[in-house]
């Protein structure tokens, strides 16, 4: 966890956008983008493991790109596997605890076990938390969980520690601050549940253009917001606040049996 003067930060999460229209502003087809936005993704992860941060979950290809031309499908597929071949030393030597979230079931052979083998080698590691988002929706994520909880506990009702615990990867919890590149100011299907009270930063800047002095600027900023989740003071988590809200209830009940 990293400290600033208000919030406190576990868990990063980007959606790396505006990869085609960087390529398109220089007269580049949109797949250029993608190549060069790839090659910015190893420097945060660094500056992501410099600062301190316990978890970096990056949105690599959603459920709704799928939708894409084939031929830009493909790169993104192909630009996965470079990734994972290019930086699997890099990622044992940092410890650095890696996984896939989403659907990869159509991603060719080759990557897919590159994929399982990377993520079966680094489980044990204690470092950064790197999680991609890979065919992955939000949405498609909530609904899967609470599958597979109504599967695994047949007529036990849904809570939210259930739902919590039967995400694509728990251990990554909630998002606290949700960073956008491009200049487009919305979630697009990301961490939806995660993301209940996360610190929401959008930048202009697009992805290809995102360095780790930028990454680093806007950390330092939010370190400094105050984070009050529904109470009126500064407070330390969501589930700090929910375990106060809990302790005034009890308190408001007792006192309306006492005045009955
Ligand atoms: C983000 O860049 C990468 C993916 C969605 C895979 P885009 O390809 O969406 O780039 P823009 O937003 O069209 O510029
Ligand atoms: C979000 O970007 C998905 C990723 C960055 C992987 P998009 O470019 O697909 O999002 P929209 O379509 O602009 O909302
Ligand atoms: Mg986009």
């Amino acid at each position: 966890m990293i400290e600033g003067t208000g919030a406190k930060l576990n868990h990063v999460a980007i959606i790396m956008d505006g990869n085609g229209r960087w390529a398109n502003e220089r007269a580049h087809r949109r797949v250029w983008g993608h190549v060069r936005g790839s090659s910015v993704v190893s420097n945060i992860v660094e500056e992501a493991d410099d600062l301190g941060l316990k978890a970096l979950t990056l949105y690599a290809f959603s459920t709704e790109n799928w939708s894409r031309p084939l031929t830009e499908v493909k790169t993104l597929f192909s630009l996965l596997k470079k990734f994972l071949k290019k930086e699997r030393a890099r990622i044992l030597k940092n410890k650095i605890r890696f996984k896939v979230i989403g659907d990869i079931d159509k991603l060719p052979e080759e990557t897919k076990k590159l994929i399982v083998d990377l993520e079966d080698e680094t489980k044990t590691f204690e470092g950064l938390k790197l999680t991609f988002a890979f065919g992955y929706g939000g949405r498609d994520e909530i609904a899967k969980a609470v599958n597979k909880f109504i599967a695994e506990n047949p007529g036990q009702p849904i809570t939210q520690d259930a739902i919590c615990a039967n995400m694509m990867a728990p251990e990554i919890g909630d998002v606290d601050l949700l960073i956008r590149t491009g200049g487009d100011q919305r979630i697009s299907n990301f961490l939806l549940w995660q993301s209940a009270y996360a610190e929401l930063f959008f930048t202009p800047t697009k992805w290809p253009d995102f360095t780790r002095e930028e990454f680093k600027k806007i950390v330092v900023d939010v370190l400094a917001r105050e984070r009050r989740f529904g109470n009126v003071a500064a407070t330390d988590s969501l589930s700090e606040s929910l375990s106060i809200a809990e302790k005034n209830k009890k308190e408001l009940e007792e006192l309306q049996t006492r005045s009955h």
